[in-house]
């Protein structure tokens, strides 16, 4: 039997004041039952990076019954000091091997900034470690932040400050899907090989442009990638359908 790898991509949770408990439930009720290989949870766990929100979002996360969570900060758990607390509750490895791919994890996430930042020596440990797996049919790297602009979502000054210099490594290194999360706007752009995808948030009403909660589900067939969306409760589609059929959510009409 071919070996198929099944990865939950999880983002902005937010657990907060715009936190939805009803959302989070079908998520949990919905990943348990995809019965994942992974999980990523692509960071903003938390509204304010406050202990007893990171407290509550471990409870949260702990229901999900996977033995690979990926999880990662994003700009609001480093608020507040929040970056101490994240380390100490969620420790995390970097790299996530699997039979047919393996998974990079980048932090974005710079203490009481919203702007993200990989970094010199992240983006060369990127590419020396990639290189170290040409034998994986499908190379991954998870991150926060969104590596490029994403339309209905306003100003990009939160953007990766060095964006260039990551996106030059991962093209470097034949990466072939990038998972971002932050801007809360399901998307995918596709730069000859390299996907890059982006997950909504999986429960909090922090909508942009895209008004339902939702998360990403990504296949690995006989070194295939499925790309798809999943709404929180209703329907999945493949991803690039948002783009393929896309309408300005105000377009007059
Ligand atoms: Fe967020
Ligand atoms: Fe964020």
């Amino acid at each position: 039997m071919k070996y198929k790898v099944k990865l939950v991509q999880i983002s902005d949770i937010h657990i907060g004041s715009l936190f939805r408990q009803d959302m989070f439930d079908l998520v949990v009720e919905e990943t348990n039952e995809i019965d994942p290989d992974a999980i990523i949870i692509s960071g903003d766990l938390t509204d304010d990076g406050l202990l007893f929100q990171f407290e509550q979002a471990r409870k949260e996360i702990a229901r999900f019954n996977c033995q690979n969570k990926i999880i990662l900060a994003g700009n609001h758990d480093y608020r507040h000091t929040g970056y101490l607390i994240f380390k100490k509750l969620f420790p995390s490895r970097l790299v996530y091997e699997f039979d047919d791919a393996v998974i990079l994890t980048l932090g974005t996430a710079r203490p009481d900034r919203d702007e993200g930042e990989v970094g010199y020596r992240q983006n060369q440990w990127l590419e020396k470690n990639m290189n170290r797996y040409t034998q994986k049919k499908v190379k991954i790297v998870a991150m926060h932040h969104h590596l490029i602009g994403i339309p209905d979502t306003g100003t990009d000054k939160i953007i990766i400050l060095d964006a260039g210099d990551t996106l030059r490594a991962c093209l470097q290194s034949k990466v072939n899907l990038i998972l971002c999360g932050h801007k809360h706007r399901p998307w995918l752009w596709k730069l000859g090989p390299l996907n890059i995808a982006y997950a909504g948030t999986a429960s909090s009403s922090r909508f942009r442009g895209f008004f339902e909660n939702a998360y990403n589900i990504i296949t690995i067939k006989d070194g295939r990638l499925t790309i798809e969306i999943k709404i929180v409760g209703g329907d999945k589609m493949p991803l690039v359908n948002l783009v393929d059929n896309y309408k300005p959510f105000l377009d007059g009409s």
